[in-house]
């Protein structure tokens, strides 16, 4: 197969979208996030990289916390809304139905079938962005989204983002820690 080089970017790769949320001068403020992704399992921490102009970065300095609300695919519309918009001239804290978890900085979406709350513990200043890296202190799922008491990908129902546009899960390719076991030589 022939390649072709590209300009340098971040390699086309579908990216979960998850909107993040804080309190912003004690309102509830929430943004579409792409670039997230989990940066340890024990603990757990996971990062989101904002644009240092983003009203939410105030918040999240301000109280030391965030959250982390993932969307289903029925809710693209209010999902590219809070990416559209920012808080500093719309008012986003009636898009979604706040509640709060024992921590009171951190607003998550009621809507959202699965949230987190994260305690910033160590921000990674880029020129343009601030990387909040954040341990989950508080997770929450609906529980019809569980199967086995585990959460299931098929009923949450997660958003991607690939390119210019937002995809819904396909199918499964296969399991993991497992199918590769096939390429294993014995000895
Ligand atoms: C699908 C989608 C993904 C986005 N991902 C990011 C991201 O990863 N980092 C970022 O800084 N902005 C991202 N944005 C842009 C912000 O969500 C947007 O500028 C938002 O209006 C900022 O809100 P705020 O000023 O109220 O904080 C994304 C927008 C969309 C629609």
């Amino acid at each position: 197969m022939e390649k072709i080089q590209l300009p340098n970017q971040a390699p086309a790769a579908p990216m979960p979208v998850v909107i993040a949320g804080a309190l912003v001068k004690g309102k509830e403020n929430y943004l579409a996030i792409g670039a997230y992704g989990i940066m340890s399992m024990q603990p757990p921490l996971v990062y989101i990289s904002s644009m240092k102009a983003h009203f939410t970065n105030a918040g999240i300095k301000e109280t030391g916390y965030f959250s982390i609300n993932v969307p289903s695919a029925g809710l693209v519309k209010e999902t590219d809304y809070c990416g559209l918009v920012s808080g500093r001239d719309t008012d986003k804290s009636t898009v979604f139905s706040t509640f709060f978890g024992k921590v009171k900085h951190a607003p998550m979406i009621r809507e959202c079938p699965v949230n987190a709350v994260c305690k910033v513990v160590k921000t990674v200043e880029l020129p343009s962005n601030d990387v909040f890296i954040g341990e989950v202190v508080e997770y929450y799922v609906d529980t019809p989204c569980l199967t086995d008491n585990t959460p299931d990908p098929k009923k949450i129902d997660p958003l991607l983002l690939a390119g210019h546009s937002y995809r819904k899960l396909g199918g499964v390719a296969g399991a993991a820690f497992s199918t590769g076991k096939a390429l294993i030589k014995k000895p």
